[in-house]
This record gives C-alpha cells, structure tokens and sequence, in this order.
C-alpha cells in the first residue's frame, strides 16, 4: 500500500516561499527582469539559497529526495507565474494604448558602400561583373604577382600592416592586411580564362598616420579587362565614360604617365575640377584639375606570374602575352564619397557619429 506523505517541515518551507514569491509579484514594485534575478539568480537568486540550506537540513536519504521534488516543482512554476504576473500588471494600467509608440529608427547605407556600389554599377552597365577577395592576403597575391620583387623599393609606395609571428612561413606565403585591390586581379585570372570584365570593390589598409585625407582603412573600386586586341585606347575612352558618368557629362579626363609595377605603360588619371569647372579654385589647387585614380595596360610579367601559378595548380595556359592583352585600374573610394558630399575629413568616415551619419539617411 502506498504510504500516506504527512505535513513536513518541507512543506512548511515551501509554502512560505510560495507565499513570499505571490507577494512580490502582486507588489508590483519589481520588473520582471529583477524578479527573475531575485527569484532564479543562478548564484544568488532566493531559491538556489533556500534549495541550499534545505538540503544541509535534511538529514535522511528521503528528506533530501523531498526537498529535490518539491523545488522542482516550485521552480517550474516562478517562471510561468513571474511571466503570468507581468501581463496581469500591464492589464492593471501599466500599459496606456494612448501614449505615441517606441519608434524603431530606420538604418541609411553608409556613404563609402553607397559611393563604391554607385562606381560598382557604372561599370556593370559596360557588362563588367563583381569580383571580391580576402582582406587579409598573402605576399604572393598582394606583391610578388602584382611584380613587386621581395625589397623592391616599389614595396615602399605602400607601407603594410602584416600579421605578427610568421618568420617561419616562405615570404610569398606570410599574411598581411592588403594594401590595394589589385591582388584580386590576380586571383580572377588564375579561377578562370579570359576574357575577362571584372570590377572590384573592396576595404584595404595601409600603415599611415590618420589625418585629413589619410586614413590607415579606406576603400577602392579596382577594374580589370582582359580580351584579345585591348588596347590604351579602350582604357581611355572607358575612363572617360565612367567619370562622366560619376561626375557629369562636362567634366573632361586627362591622362599623365605614372609608374605601378603591375601595369605597363602606367598613367594617372585627371579630371577637370567638379568645384569650379576646371577654372581653378581652392580644392584643386588653381590647377583646375583633380587627379582621381591610377591606370595602365597589364604588364606582361603579371601575365605570366598568372599562367605560371595556373600550371601549379593543373590550369592550362591561358594568359598568353602574344594573343592577348588588358587593362586595369584603381581608385580611391573615399575621396570620390568626399567630393560627392562635401565632406573635409575622412575620420567622420570611421568615426560612426550618428550627428554625421544621420545627414545620409
Ligand atoms: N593598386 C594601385 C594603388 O592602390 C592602383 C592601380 C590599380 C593602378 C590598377 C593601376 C592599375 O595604388
């Protein structure tokens, strides 16, 4: 026959915290988060104290699995009734239906990714795809390939962030935050044979003192065409068409010669001043031009450092350097975005100060 449980001291225990937990809730004095924290606190919370000084009490194998039962089922019911308690609060006149709402503030694109996706879609309408790539790189992809011998003083133009402790790894294969895009280039055209119409937007990094116009994080759109018969011509007029369609069907281009090791002839490319229509005026120097990015025919030796690394890997020879030819180009997202929108300091770029970046919503 099943044994009759009489009263015990436990159930006496039980009962008052039960009728201690009715009155909290009913009080209403404590949110339902500092009633959870007083109630089922793991570390202090009033039950596991209560549970501990119990168990010491109990003194028999069958007090203790008492008292284990009992919380149990109390426990499980402090969770529904805190719960519980808080709609029947809110229905005693705590919730008022007449008071305007919690508004949820709506996010705006930030100005860098709205300024790159607006050069991104410039070229997609010419049929170039988007092609992205790791912001942290090896040497090889970042340098080697792109024709920056290991201590070539051309390494210098760019001063790198580069991961710690990687002395044991060959140089090609050392990590570093990558200081263009370019090395997408070189990843695009060892996935895959040409012909190629790429457009790459994307964050890179260099070792340099913040300032006005220098930030050590910035952003560039890089470009890269590849095909049979591409010619300096067809850099030029893709170049011209792009920053008319950025700045303006006025604004005229102008080409310098420049150096990068990566293309070959290489050049700088200007355009007539936004501000003043080329008729000179503080922001470009009273030169009426403003230089906007770099440009030039892909050099040979990236060709093959491409094809080399594509026969590493089982690829056949695809980049030719007698059947085909190709250009490429990169340029500085920031200042675009700052010329855009009148802004005098890339910090406000990176600080992400509501003051400023509400004015883009
Ligand atoms: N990667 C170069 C830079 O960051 C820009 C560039 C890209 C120049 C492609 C030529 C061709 O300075």
């Amino acid at each position: 026959m099943k044994e009759m449980r009489t009263h015990t001291w436990i159930d006496d225990e039980i009962d008052r915290l039960d009728q201690e937990l009715k009155r909290d809730i009913e009080l209403g004095s404590l949110s339902n988060e500092e009633l959870r924290l007083k109630w089922t606190g793991r570390k202090q919370g009033l039950l596991k104290s209560a549970f501990d000084e119990m168990m010491t009490r109990a003194t028999t194998v069958e007090e203790k699995r008492a008292v284990g039962q009992s919380f149990n089922l109390l426990k499980a019911s402090v969770e529904n009734r805190i719960a519980i308690g808080e709609v029947s609060r809110s229905q005693r006149g705590m919730l008022d239906v007449t008071l305007p709402g919690t508004s949820q503030r709506l996010g705006a694109e930030h100005p860098l990714i709205r300024t790159s996706a607006e050069i991104v879609s410039v070229f997609q309408r010419l049929g170039y795809s988007v092609a992205l790539g790791p912001e942290v790189e090896t040497d090889f992809y970042n340098f080697e390939s792109l024709n920056f011998p290991p201590n070539h003083p051309a390494r210098d133009t760019q001063d790198t962030l580069v991961i710690a402790a990687q002395d044991a790894k060959p140089l090609r294969d050392r990590l570093l935050l990558r200081t263009h895009t370019s090395p997408v280039q070189i990843r695009s055209m060892i996935d895959g044979p040409p012909p190629l119409r790429l457009v790459i937007p994307g964050k890179v990094h260099r070792n340099e003192a913040a300032d006005a116009t220098h930030s050590p994080v910035f952003h560039q759109v890089e470009g890269l065409c590849v095909d049979t018969n591409i010619t300096f011509s067809d850099l030029k007029g893709t170049l011209d068409h792009a920053m008319k369609a950025l700045f303006g069907s006025s604004v005229k281009t102008r080409f310098f010669p420049s150096f990068f090791p990566f293309t070959e002839p290489s050049a700088a490319v200007q355009i007539s001043c936004i501000f003043c229509g080329g008729k000179g005026c503080r922001k470009c120097k009273h030169s009426g031009w403003i230089e906007l990015l770099g440009c030039g025919m892909v050099d040979p030796a990236v060709f093959q450092a491409v094809d080399q690394r594509r026969i590493e890997l089982g690829r056949e020879h695809a980049y030719d350097t007698g059947k085909i030819s190709g250009f490429a180009f990169g340029m500085g997202v920031d200042r675009i975005a700052m010329m855009k929108y009148g802004i005098s300091d890339i910090g406000l770029l990176y600080s992400g100060d509501m003051r400023f970046l509400e004015q883009f919503a």
